[in-house]
């Protein structure tokens, strides 16, 4: 068996959060490969950010973040979009985690319902039950969420007295299974939402990262105008989780009023110099060189997964248009451990109907994941 290959030497506890167990292939977390991590750019960045603002990028940055991030942001909402979007709909955030944990205590109280996919990010529903909150799963058909069983459950809740927080959403790129929630769907879910009165906090910490040329839907909170639905990005999965540096877009309301508060008062804009760091990368078209890189790179991971698999007689899978995140039917964790494959069991994810694997093609190399796929397939005609 050809082993996998070898990870960074600073790659180690203590450091970073996730180290795989040696001589595994890891298809687990959602990470980026070490080598597509952009070290030579990111320290040049951060160079020239203490060069420019001198004492101004060690100071207390501006409240909802420094205003050229801010403006360079929206100006790339609108133009993805053509929606309008402004300065004034964007907050910086320490990536989509605190931001999640931010919205959690600002639009919940403990007690209050979160409402989520069949199966949605576990440590989402970590943070929600970390702020007291409950998560219930809306129930789906084959297009996602659906709106009519959204309006019954609605209804169900406020019988009971219970109060709903606000939906929580991956439209694009869904973290575990990949699917885009299309256009028309979005569109009902957003009425249902409306009339409801119904915050939506939609996770968009994928939808930079399309894989194959298809149109994506509008995002929903472009949508609906940034009214009621809170839109959350981040560069954790296109510069590197450690920037810890995301933005939501939301009601300029809303934006104002979380600058506004004793977190923001206290601290300033988070991450002030890595903000100041990432600017020009987005106004001189350095990132959008890198992601058209990046998307390359992943694209070729995603196709050595899929050729791995299908090579080995699996296939029981629909193929990503994008993100991280490849979902195996009819696989769970304990069925592959002899494998030497790690993968995340469906289960963590949500209460599913047959077992399923995530398998996450972002960390290994093409080769591994080649393998990774074989090794997968053998246990699947098992
Ligand atoms: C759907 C989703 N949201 C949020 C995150 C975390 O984002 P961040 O690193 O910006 O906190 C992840 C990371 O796996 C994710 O998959």
């Amino acid at each position: 068996m050809q082993a996998p290959r070898q990870l960074p030497p600073m790659w180690t506890p203590g450091i970073v959060q996730g180290v795989p167990p040696d001589g595994v292939l890891d298809l687990a977390d959602g990470y980026l490969d070490p080598e597509l991590l952009p070290t030579g750019m990111m320290a040049s960045a951060y160079a020239e950010a203490l060069d420019e603002y001198g004492p101004a990028a060690l100071t207390y940055g501006a409240n909802a973040g420094v205003a050229p991030l801010r403006g360079a942001l929206a100006e790339r909402a609108k133009a993805a979009g053509g929606y309008p979007c402004g300065p004034e709909n964007v907050l910086i955030t320490a990536g989509t985690s605190q931001a999640l944990h931010l919205l959690a205590t600002r639009l919940g109280a403990p007690g209050d319902v979160v409402l989520c996919e069949w199966a949605s990010y576990h440590l989402a529903k970590r943070i929600f039950s970390d702020c007291g909150l409950r998560t219930v799963p809306i129930p789906e058909d084959a297009e996602g969420p659906d709106p009519a069983a959204l309006s019954d459950l609605l209804l169900d809740l406020r019988a009971d007295g219970d109060r709903a927080a606000f939906a929580y959403l991956i439209p694009t790129f869904h973290n575990p299974t990949g699917r885009v929630i299309g256009g028309r769907r979005r569109a009902d879910l957003l009425e249902v939402a409306q009339d409801h009165g119904l915050p939506i906090v939609e996770d968009d910490a994928y939808a930079e990262l399309c894989l194959d040329p298809i149109d994506l839907p509008a995002p929903l909170a472009a949508m609906a105008g940034y009214d009621g639905v809170v839109r959350l990005c981040s560069f954790a999965k296109t510069l590197g989780p450690g920037l810890r540096l995301g933005w939501m877009l939301a009601d300029p309301a809303l934006v104002t009023r979380l600058a506004g508060e004793g977190l923001l008062s206290s601290g300033g804009g988070v991450n002030h110099l890595t903000s100041l760091a990432v600017t020009p990368l987005i106004q001189h078209g350095a990132y959008d060189r890198r992601l058209l890189w990046l998307r390359d790179q992943l694209k070729a991971r995603r196709d050595a997964l899929v050729s791995g698999l299908r090579a080995g007689g699996a296939d029981a899978f629909a193929v990503p248009h994008g993100g991280f995140f490849l979902w195996l039917h009819g696989l769970n964790a304990q069925a592959i451990e002899p494998t030497g494959v790690r993968a995340m069991d469906g289960a963590l994810f949500g209460p599913l109907a047959e077992p399923g694997l995530r398998l996450s093609f972002s960390f290994s190399s093409p080769t591994d994941l080649e393998e990774a796929g074989h090794r997968l397939a053998s246990a699947y005609r098992a």
